[in-house]
């Protein structure tokens, strides 16, 4: 599958008005493609470390620097495409299967990721050659 079939931008719509900004994220089809089971958000790391390091063989993700900034990485096994996330109302979709990295955060950054499975560490592909057996069908 080409990568550009395997993430993408999203911007959410901003209700803000005089007393501030409200970005709104509806799941089950409205704004993300997924059922929202799960969130966490990443803070206090900054430029010297790379986190993520990994593809999910099931979860579908959803990634919002909704303060700061970070870069992910998306890569799999083919192409890469590096994302500045640096807006509150946008939003980077993941589709299963894309390993990423996560860096470059701003001392500011607050990465917020909304999830479309639970938590279960046995879909997590975390060796690099172990993904590239996996989609290519020799795992
Ligand atoms: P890790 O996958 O290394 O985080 P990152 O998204 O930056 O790659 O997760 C760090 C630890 O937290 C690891 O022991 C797994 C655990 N963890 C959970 O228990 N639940 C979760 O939803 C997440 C994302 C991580």
């Amino acid at each position: 599958m080409r990568l550009e079939e395997q993430y993408r931008l999203i911007y959410f719509k901003d209700l803000g008005d005089e007393r501030g900004n409200l970005v709104v994220i509806e799941g089950e089809g409205m704004d993300i493609p997924f059922d929202i089971k799960r969130v966490f958000y990443i803070y206090g790391s900054d430029d010297t470390v790379v986190r993520g390091q990994h593809a999910n063989r099931e979860t579908e993700f959803l990634l919002v620097n909704v303060g700061g900034s970070s870069k992910v990485k998306v890569d799999n096994g083919t192409e890469t495409a590096v994302i500045e996330l640096n807006k509150p109302g946008m939003g980077l979709y993941l589709s299963p299967m894309v390993w990423k990295d996560m860096y470059d955060f701003s001392a500011d950054s607050i990465l917020l990721v909304l999830c479309s499975r639970h938590y279960d560490g046995t879909e997590y592909i975390r060796d690099y050659e172990e993904y590239l057996r996996e989609i290519k069908g020799e795992a």
